[in-house]
């Protein structure tokens, strides 16, 4: 069964987005602890973590922005909507951290090549078409010195969220069955890694 006929572009995302940060809150009561632990279950093992810096893009409301931050040397955020940036802004805040978050396009990333030692993505690769994530990750690969690590939806067909999933317009379905495998050698990536945490995929793409 496939929901295959709301997509959106990044214009209608952004509306989308900069209306539904006010209602985040139902999405981040689940996803923000599982978050916290995938963090605390695999970023803590990197080596000299504290030594290295990381971007967080589509950063959304910094769920996953601000359990970095209190890892990494540095941390900064990026995402389309001005009204969960400002909602990540906020989360900062109230934790004392200092995190620099900027408007921006995934498909159009203006950071330079080998800027930050990792490349986060958290539940925004499934917004995008297989032949558009492919560009997104050659295009991180570039900005990551180490790794881009991508967290998004496990990787069997939940009905709960193939419903939200159409709502939003993505690429669910397709997102499912793409091999990731062979689009981490078709962009160049020295080695790749898929893993399920907290029934989650974890996709790591290394430089
Ligand atoms: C499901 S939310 C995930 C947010 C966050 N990473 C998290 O895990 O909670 C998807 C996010 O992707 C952002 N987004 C969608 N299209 C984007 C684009 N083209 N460039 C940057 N951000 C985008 C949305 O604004 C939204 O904040």
């Amino acid at each position: 069964m496939t929901f295959s006929r709301r997509r959106r572009t990044a214009d209608s995302m952004k509306r989308l987005y900069d209306w539904f940060h006010r209602y985040y809150w139902i999405i981040e009561r689940g996803l923000g602890p599982r978050l916290e632990r995938i963090v605390a279950g695999t970023v803590t093992a990197i080596p000299g973590v504290r030594e290295k810096t990381a971007l967080d893009w589509a950063c959304g409301s910094g769920l996953l922005t601000v359990p970095l931050a209190r890892l990494f040397r540095s941390v900064e955020g990026r995402d389309l909507s001005a009204g969960m940036l400002a909602r990540a802004a906020r989360r900062a805040a109230a934790a004392g951290l200092d995190i620099p978050f900027r408007e921006g396009n995934i498909l159009e990333p203006r950071e330079p090549e080998r800027s930050f030692d990792y490349v986060f993505v958290s539940f925004a690769l499934h917004l995008f078409p297989p032949e558009e994530q492919e560009g997104i990750l050659r295009r991180l690969l570039r900005i990551a010195r180490e790794a881009v690590v991508v967290i998004d939806h496990g990787r069997r067909w939940n009905p709960a969220t193939a419903i939200v999933e159409w709502l939003e317009g993505s690429h669910y379905d397709r997102y499912l069955k793409t091999d990731f495998a062979a689009m981490a050698r078709a962009t160049g990536a020295a080695r790749f890694e898929e893993r399920t945490i907290e029934g989650y995929s974890l996709l790591l793409f290394h430089r």
